[in-house]
């Protein structure tokens, strides 16, 4: 597979024969909706993967989100709790339901909450909390997960970078009460648009295939039992996921192995070619996490250039970073979410001091030697 990228930027589109195949199969088999055989052969094939009970496609990883919103019954007043590092996408359904997003700050140097900062803005009206592990990176939930479990919380990982990732606590997505991810087209298991949720609750699976369809009901409960597959009596909104995505899906998910392997690879490249320069470090990578480098996430300590401004130069030499694509700020920094301002110290300092570099799949060694020579080029 070639790269079909002609900058070198954290988008990669892994197609081979195996993806055109499934796809046309889908095609001929004339079952088009989310209602299809092979989008339930596409959720057997997460299930299988995550090891867990329920795997459950949706149309994106923002309507997972926007739908498990609704799964816990969040409305207008409520809060949920998200970090200020991550983007947009897991915040703006938080609006959609009328709830309010806390934004609570990370460790100094990683995506994982700041639990005191955590405890503190806990409130009675708190309903969910959201975790976001970005670039990859995995964050381990333990402590979060006991603070959870006193105030009654149920914990939503937001894993749409984390495919495969894993710690000693598990698979990334399956740790907490319930993950969802994103298979966007830069995501490590892409099918243009999509996401899905997994779960090991049969009851919390029942009522995202219930939400996902207009309502329908499939719960055998004593209320429900003379309803069973009739609309209009619980609500629901449409987040299946079309026939020809879930196809793409399964050849997706049979390479993530491979994908994860070529990209750590090349991390490990970059990391030892870059060793002799003190200004640029990966970010902090505990011990007990293995992430699945759907990029390098790098700390930037220079001493004449900022973060941005290095990105600015790699930008310049066709070199995208995420951070300088995004413009990466606290999110609370955007206007859409200036009114829900707070003070996150250690997000602020961390944002201002990241790059990304690409890992994906499709780089040559070329490539590689082009990154490490324009790093090599900023060199104080
Ligand atoms: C961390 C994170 N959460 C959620 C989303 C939303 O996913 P989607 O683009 O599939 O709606 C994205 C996607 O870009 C993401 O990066």
């Amino acid at each position: 597979v070639k790269a079909t990228n002609s900058v070198l930027e954290n988008k990669f589109i892994n197609i081979d024969k195996s993806d055109i195949a499934v796809v046309v199969h889908a095609v001929e088999a004339r079952q088009l909706a989310g209602t299809a055989d092979v989008v339930m052969a596409y959720e057997h094939e997460l299930q299988t993967y995550f090891g867990v009970k329920h795997a459950l496609a949706v149309s994106s990883g923002t309507a997972a989100l926007h739908l498990l919103l609704y799964l816990f019954d969040i409305k207008q007043g409520d809060e949920v709790i998200v970090p200020p590092t991550a983007p947009i996408m897991s915040a703006l359904p938080i609006l959609a339901v009328g709830a309010v997003p806390v934004f609570v700050d990370v460790e100094p140097d990683s995506m994982a909450y700041d639990l005191q900062d955590l405890r503190h803005k806990i409130t009675a009206r708190t309903r969910a909390i959201v975790t976001v592990p970005m670039w990859g990176y995995p964050t381990l939930l333990g402590g979060l997960r006991e603070i959870a479990r006193k105030h009654q919380l149920p914990v939503i990982e937001d894993a749409s970078h984390c495919h495969g990732s894993r710690s000693k606590e598990g698979l990334t997505g399956t740790m907490g009460d319930i993950g969802f991810f994103s298979t966007q087209e830069r995501k490590l298991v892409a099918t243009g648009e999509g996401g899905f949720i997994l779960t090991n609750s049969n009851d919390y699976a029942d009522r995202v295939r219930e939400i996902r369809d207009f309502g329908k009901p499939v719960r055998k409960t004593l209320e429900l039992q003379d309803y069973l597959g009739r609309y209009g009596y619980l609500f629901g909104l449409n987040f299946r996921l079309a026939a020809m995505s879930a196809a793409l899906g399964i050849s997706q998910v049979h390479k993530l192995p491979a994908k994860i392997e070529q990209r750590t690879a090349n991390a490990a490249c970059l990391r030892e070619e870059l060793s002799n320069m003190a200004w640029l470090r990966e970010i902090h990578v505990d011990d007990a996490t293995t992430p699945n480098y759907y990029s390098m996430l790098m700390r930037v300590d220079h001493p004449t250039m900022s973060a941005s401004g290095v990105a600015q130069a790699l930008y310049e030499q066709a070199i995208v970073s995420d951070t300088y694509r995004f413009g990466i700020q606290p999110l609370y920094k955007l206007p859409i979410f200036s009114a829900y301002e707070t003070d996150c110290p250690n997000a602020t300092s961390l944002l201002s001091r990241i790059i990304t570099l690409p890992t994906h799949e499709g780089l040559s060694m070329a490539d590689l030697k082009r990154i490490i020579s324009a790093l090599q080029n900023l060199a104080p």
